[in-house]
């Protein structure tokens, strides 16, 4: 079967993480992702953090497989000439520069729409057009901060903390990424291309969406029942961190297992689901709790949670976190290891579903990274090697119409 972004031409003029992350989804689902690129430089991703000399580093491989890479300096007239020709012919420009750079190029969202009514402009930055940060650039950990994450995430004694996960980059590049299809659907009905813009503040803000809810309820009731703070510490008047707690109406928290004095991810994640609790009394072999007034119900149990917690604790003192999570799975409670990056390389289901794919590249020998988190019943994405810089220049020239001889030329006028 033909993938359904075939036919599809994307010029990728990203660099870092949160655009390549959207232009890279898009390219697994079959779009002619064309990168282009700095001549001698090229992304500044495949000199940073390498681990091999002289070959891409790993922050540029895993956020770049499926593309085609072409260098052009865009800033001389000759590189800006090729530019007008590609965006003639492409369905969308995807950006991720610095506030104001891509006008700054001469490619305003007017020029643009000239050259390519049809086309869709798609930009990440870090604050949103109007806005009174948005002449700032941003990376991943200034948007945790400005989203609302970095001060709901941590202890309550500690200072506020940025989350591993890549809420700022990678999750703006998958709102671009919507917003993009949602374009490309657009286009079909109106035949017009749009601009599409994504902050990386509001991408940020839209998954801290509980963390709103609960500034809401603790301005009106003072107080947050599923925080650790309740009911025996202070509210202040804005949204406190709450450690490890449940974000929902289920209480639960990180709980040690054996081996965890010295093996630092010898934990397990406990839930204590509300209508689950006669099969977790069960689990712990304590069925004189289920009745218990003291534990019976929700409200009752909250003032005391971490002395139940406690008592998980010693429960869990003989078993690993994988001999713990297969008793509690028996007895339908939400619950899971806490994997290390190590185990999850190495989780043979990953590998079977895609999640986790080694990728074979011409100068690496291969590298691991993480295949489409999505997955269909009629496509099977297949991750193929990040391109090398200017691997793709002279083919996507030829295809641009120039000659063998105006190719050398521009090659020469590039310096590439
Ligand atoms: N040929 C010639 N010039 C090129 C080029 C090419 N192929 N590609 C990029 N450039 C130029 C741009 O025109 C720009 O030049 P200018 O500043 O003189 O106008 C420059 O390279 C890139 O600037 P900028 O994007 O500001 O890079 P930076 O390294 O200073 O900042 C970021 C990096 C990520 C902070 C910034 O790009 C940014 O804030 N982006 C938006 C938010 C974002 O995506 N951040 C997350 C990244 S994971």
């Amino acid at each position: 079967m033909s993938k359904p972004l075939e036919g599809i031409k994307i010029i990728d003029f990203t660099h870092v993480q949160a655009g390549p992350a959207c232009t890279q989804l898009l390219a697994w689902f079959g779009a002619d992702v064309i990168k282009v690129e700095r001549p001698g430089s090229g992304d500044v991703t495949r000199n940073q953090l390498r681990d091999i000399p002289d070959a891409d580093a790993l922050y540029f491989t895993m956020l770049n497989s499926n593309k085609k890479s072409l260098t052009l300096d865009t800033k001389k007239p000759e590189g800006k000439e090729v530019l007008e020709k590609l965006i003639r012919e492409s369905d969308v420009l995807v950006e991720n520069f610095g506030p104001g750079a891509l006008d700054r190029m001469g490619f305003s969202w007017e020029r643009l729409n000239e050259l390519n009514p049809k086309m869709i402009v798609a930009s990440v930055k870090g604050f949103s057009d109007g806005h009174h940060y948005d002449d700032l650039k941003v990376y991943e950990n200034v948007a945790q901060c400005a989203g609302g994450a970095a001060s709901t995430t941590g202890f309550w004694d500690g200072p506020p903390t940025i989350s591993a996960a890549a809420l700022g980059d990678s999750n703006t590049g998958m709102h671009l990424a919507i917003g993009i299809l949602t374009a490309l659907i657009g286009r079909d009905k109106t035949g017009k291309g749009q601009k599409v813009a994504v902050s990386m503040q509001d991408s940020v803000l839209n998954l801290c969406r509980v963390k709103l809810r609960d500034q809401q309820r603790l301005d009106r009731v003072g107080y947050l029942e599923e925080y650790p703070q309740y009911p025996h510490g202070e509210f202040s008047d804005v949204v406190p961190r709450g450690g490890n707690a449940g974000g929902g109406g289920q209480p639960g928290w990180i709980l040690k297992c054996k081996g965890w004095e010295t093996d630092p991810n010898a934990y397990i994640y406990f839930t204590i689901q509300g209508h689950a609790w006669a099969p977790i009394c069960k689990a712990l072999g304590k069925p004189e709790w289920i009745d218990d007034p003291a534990y019976k119900t929700a409200e009752a149990r909250q003032p005391h949670i971490f002395d139940i917690f406690a008592t998980i604790e010693e429960w869990l003192a003989d078993k690993t976190k994988f001999e713990a999570v297969d008793i509690l799975r028996k007895f339908d409670i939400p619950c899971a290891p806490v994997l290390t990056m190590k185990e999850l390389a190495n989780d043979p289901s990953l590998r079977a579903s895609g999640t986790i794919v080694e990728v074979p590249h011409s100068v690496r020998g291969s590298y691991l990274t993480v295949g489409s988190p999505i997955k269909f019943s009629d496509l099977k994405p297949e991750v193929t090697a990040s391109p090398l810089l200017g691997e793709h220049t002279e083919e996507v020239l030829a295809s641009l119409g120039y000659s063998q001889q105006e190719i050398f030329n521009l090659k020469e006028i590039q310096a590439v």
